[in-house]
């Protein structure tokens, strides 16, 4: 992959947790010195669980601002906001329910619509907020699965194909599911894209998307440059570094 990427590798999920929290408040921090509000959006998964109760306790959730940020997630499974597989759920469960951000900035995905509906529905949200102004979050923060998908973009994936919507459902048959997804031009528009990543079982195809060759229909994550890996070091075992 051309090496439009930073990469921090520390030690293990906990420091992945607290040295993402840290350089996120810092990013807000500084955006806010400057601008009135400021766009984070959220990735789903495991991985970030950890982070983002991190940035509700003490000193992280006080060094923060929240009522000038505006919360919107990198995708969604269709299921309701309550259900146990909501990303919406976790994040509200780990992070959104202990620190004071307006329900008004609070743009969740709804998965319990149908999901060209839903992927339509996400589409004007995000056009309600930006205006007239050409989409552009501050910061996405992103995970990558182990076959090398990220958001709800995975290999070989109708998605991949979309260059002008910003969101789209996405049909994955390897988990047989649809997702509502945004896409490879609103995350390449972010001011910011930082990855999470985390555990031997993403090693390899770690290894694959940062060193090996550029083939972003199998590795999607490949797609979205340029980007911040943040990951321990069981996940970057076997990185040349
Ligand atoms: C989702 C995520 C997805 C996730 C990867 C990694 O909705 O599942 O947005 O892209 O980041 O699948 O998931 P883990 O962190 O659980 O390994």
């Amino acid at each position: 992959m051309p090496k439009k990427y930073r990469l921090e590798v520390v030690e293990d999920p906990d420091e992945l947790a607290l040295a993402a929290a840290q350089w996120i408040v810092q990013t807000i921090q500084a955006h806010l010195q400057v601008a009135e509000h400021f766009s984070l959006v959220l990735s789903g998964g495991s991985t970030p669980q950890a982070l983002y109760r991190q940035l509700a306790r003490f000193p992280y959730a006080a060094e923060v601002d929240w009522a000038r940020l505006h919360i919107f997630w990198g995708d969604e499974r269709c299921v309701p906001p309550d259900h146990p597989q909501s990303n919406y759920r976790m994040a509200c469960q780990a992070l959104l329910d202990h620190v004071p951000v307006p329900p008004e900035h609070i743009h969740r995905i709804r998965g319990e619509l149908l999901p060209e509906e839903a992927a339509q529905a996400y589409a004007q949200e995000l056009a309600q907020f930006f205006g007239e102004r050409q989409p552009q979050f501050d910061l996405v923060l992103l995970g990558m699965g182990a076959d090398g998908h990220t958001a709800s973009l995975f290999p070989h994936s109708a998605a991949l194909k979309e260059t002008h919507k910003w969101v789209a459902e996405n049909y994955t048959s390897s988990q047989t599911s649809w997702r509502i997804t945004l896409t490879i031009p609103a995350l390449n528009a972010a001011r910011q894209v930082a990855f999470l990543v985390s555990g031997a079982d993403k090693a390899n195809t770690l290894q694959r998307v940062l060193e090996g060759p550029y083939q972003p229909d199998e590795l999607p994550a490949q797609f979205i440059q340029p980007a911040v890996w943040l990951v321990d070091a069981a996940a970057a075992s076997r990185l040349s570094l």
